[in-house]
């Protein structure tokens, strides 16, 4: 059977969120198209909705024109690609339907058919995000800073590419938005800090509103110490300290200065993390805009002097740079795992 995922802005992201994601579950498939912002796998049983990524705006399915079923009498409906609008023009006037056009977009509606076509195959989008829902989760928690922490939609990204089965540790977990989304894919979770009381009340919250089967360890400590908290752990994902809050573009000085500290921490959580993952650590690598140019942390020197090597995907890129606009830092997505 073949699928459709209708990536987001971060194309590269959504398909390697997409690979991770079948990985982690197991699912064997084949790429048959990708493009920039339509990707076709044909795989034998895929059920999953779109709440479960943090970068794909809509799934659909492979269907018959012939075979679309209608349960109301008037429907909205969109359809992109060619050949197609006389045909479904067809089945609306036998079935009796009367069908209101709105022009295609890839932003999440709330249509009640939605057609794209790609090459010879029809598919009906049978899942949609409804990023306003996230709104909600993230903005009404109890610790809410949104200069902070990483987007919800982030969130559930990395914990995704984490490719975790069972547990999932962020040993920088701030107010603990990746917890919160491992928690709500039924992942155990461990969180570190040198505060955990916003995370606390983050879990305790999410625990109170949220149907939550798992548990979660909060502990306040430090990074760089982590095998004198856990002696094993199956993933991590994290976005680490990444040096003050900057107002504005720093000088160049200041800049060198940030990255030779964000060096020295990130080394000696390397060299820990080293000892307690078994699987792939998700972290995102901040690099600092300066007004000509940027400035790294030495990143690929850390990770080789401890062991740690970036994935190989057959079929998607890594590492994967994300720039959120207005941000003094760009961000570097990395998925790693331990030399053998
Ligand atoms: C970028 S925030 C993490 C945001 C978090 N992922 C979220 O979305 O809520 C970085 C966190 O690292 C913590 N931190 C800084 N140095 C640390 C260290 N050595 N060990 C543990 N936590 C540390 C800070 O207290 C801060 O909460």
């Amino acid at each position: 059977m073949k699928y459709l995922f209708v990536v987001g802005r971060d194309r590269d992201l959504g398909v390697l969120e997409i690979v991770s994601f079948l990985r982690a579950k197991n699912i064997n498939f084949e790429v048959v198209y990708s493009e920039k912002r339509f990707i076709v796998l044909e795989m034998n049983n895929f059920n999953s909705s779109v709440e479960e990524f943090g970068g794909i705006v809509k799934i659909g399915k492979r269907v018959n024109i012939e075979d679309i079923y209608f349960d109301k009498s008037k429907i909205t409906y969109s359809v992109y690609g060619r050949d197609i609008l006389e045909k479904l023009k067809k089945r609306f006037k036998e079935e009796g339907v009367k069908a209101v056009f709105r022009k295609y977009s890839d932003d999440p509606n709330n249509l009640d058919l939605e057609i794209i076509k790609i090459k010879e195959d029809t598919f009906q989008i049978v899942s949609v995000s409804n990023p306003k829902g996230y709104k909600k989760r993230d903005e009404t928690r109890p610790k809410f800073d949104g200069k902070k922490v990483v987007s919800i939609r982030l969130a559930k990204i990395l914990v995704n590419l984490s490719q975790a089965r069972t547990e999932l540790l962020d040993p920088f977990c701030g107010c603990g938005t990746i917890l919160q989304e491992a928690l709500l894919k039924n992942l155990d979770v461990v969180g570190i800090d040198k505060d955990i009381s916003d995370a606390r009340s983050n879990l305790k919250w999410l625990k109170e509103n949220f149907s939550i089967k798992n548990s979660f360890n909060l502990i306040q400590g430090d990074a760089r110490r982590l095998s004198s908290y856990l002696a094993k752990v199956e993933a991590i994902a994290t976005e680490p300290y990444m040096g003050p809050f900057l107002k504005k573009i720093p000088q160049s000085e200041e800049a060198k200065k940030i990255a030779k500290e964000l060096n020295v921490l990130y080394s000696d959580f390397f060299r820990e993390a080293r000892k307690i993952v078994k699987g792939k650590l998700v972290f995102v690598e901040p690099i600092i805009k300066i007004h000509m140019g940027e400035v790294n942390v030495g990143f690929e020197g850390i990770l080789i002097k401890n062991g740690f090597k970036a994935t190989i995907f057959t079929n998607a890129v890594n590492p994967i740079e994300y720039d959120l606009k207005g941000s003094k830092i760009k961000r570097r997505i990395w998925v790693l795992e331990r030399f053998k």
